[in-house]
């Protein structure tokens, strides 16, 4: 079995997942684009990670794109995407694991203040200030999806107030571990004004991108944080930032930006009230993605149906 593996890598990177993917799918011959282009008839599936656009063109027989990202967003720009090939996201418990981690620390470090203390030591400041109950802190998680709803549950077991929001009415919403979930953009305005911490974990759509705007931070309580752990375009960057700068924010966590590395003059990186990480919420672990990728080839040849497909027309 020809398979075309092509990604944004560094070399390093590459290698181990060329290990970690013969490891767990020993009869694939993994080919890198010319290779792949070279006996093209041949190639019926493309693992990959947020390829160069055009990276698979030239492949008439794909029957399976299996991203190694769970957002797909760059790779749905792709106009040079083959048409009727299903492409598959990557949804591993590890990695929604990971961001549960990611937003559990940004939820406890907003509420509890620590990031203003990590300012107040590097100024010499003894500063205590009164401790508030995790269960008076209300939490929004902005998707319910994978990333989403595993965060949630993960901050509702530290006793905090949590909140979920989705597209779609989930048929679950009764019965989801003390969250109270919500569809719909007309139910977020409340959701917003309610909220003391905002954590997104949409995909970018159409629909989402910008989202994060002056409208939203208006609505949120003054002092509140806003957790931005998806894509940094999620985000009107000028609109926050005039937030921050009024104090009607407290403080941001960015983990995702329009630009990425972000650019060196930009005023996040010295910004006071902004904690970033470099794009590392949650870093797809090549041994339990591998496993994910072959589990979804060996559905193909064996005739079983895909896991986790997107749904191109919505975008996610
Ligand atoms: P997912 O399982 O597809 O979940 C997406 C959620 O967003 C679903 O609940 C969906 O609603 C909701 N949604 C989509 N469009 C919406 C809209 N217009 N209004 C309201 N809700 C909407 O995705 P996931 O696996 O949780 O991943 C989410 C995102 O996390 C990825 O797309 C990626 O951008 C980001 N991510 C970041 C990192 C990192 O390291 N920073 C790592 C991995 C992923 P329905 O349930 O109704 O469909
Ligand atoms: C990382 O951001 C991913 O989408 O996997």
């Amino acid at each position: 079995m020809n398979i075309l593996l092509s990604g944004e890598f560094e070399a390093s990177e590459l290698h181990v997942w060329q290990q970690s993917l013969r490891a767990a799918l020993p009869d694939a011959h993994w080919l890198g684009r010319d290779e792949a282009l070279a006996v093209a008839d041949t190639v019926e599936v493309a693992v990959v990670a947020n390829p160069p656009p055009g990276s698979l063109r030239g492949l008439p027989k794909l029957r399976l794109i299996q991203s190694l990202w769970a957002g797909v967003d760059r790779l749905l720009l792709d106009p040079t995407l083959p048409a009727g090939a299903p492409i598959a996201r990557m949804v591993d418990p590890a990695m929604n694991a990971s961001m549960a981690e990611t937003a559990l620390w940004a939820t406890l470090a907003l509420h509890r203040g620590y990031f203003d203390y990590a300012q107040a030591q590097r100024r010499g400041l003894w500063q205590p200030r009164p401790q508030r109950r995790a269960d008076s802190v209300a939490v929004l998680v902005l998707g319910l999806g994978q990333m989403g709803l595993t965060a949630a549950k993960r901050i509702a077991q530290q006793g905090y107030h949590v909140s979920g929001w989705s597209l779609r009415p989930r048929a679950d919403a009764g019965d989801l571990d003390g969250i109270a979930a919500h569809a719909g953009q007309a139910a977020l305005p409340d959701l917003l004004a309610q909220s003391n911490v905002v954590i997104n974990l949409l995909p970018l759509t159409p629909a989402t991108t910008g989202l994060l705007d002056a409208r939203c931070f208006a609505l949120m309580p003054r002092g509140a944080g806003l957790v931005n752990l998806a894509r940094g375009a999620h985000v009107v960057d000028a609109d926050l930032l005039a937030a921050l700068d009024r104090s009607h924010l407290a403080h941001a966590v960015l983990d995702v930006f329009r630009t990425e590395p972000l650019p060196a003059d930009h005023p996040y990186w010295s910004h006071p009230q902004v904690t970033l990480l470099p794009h590392v919420a949650a870093q797809t672990d090549p041994e339990s993605a591998s496993q994910v990728v072959a589990a979804n080839v060996r559905a193909l040849f064996e005739g079983r149906p895909l896991a986790h497909l997107v749904q191109v027309e919505r975008g996610y």
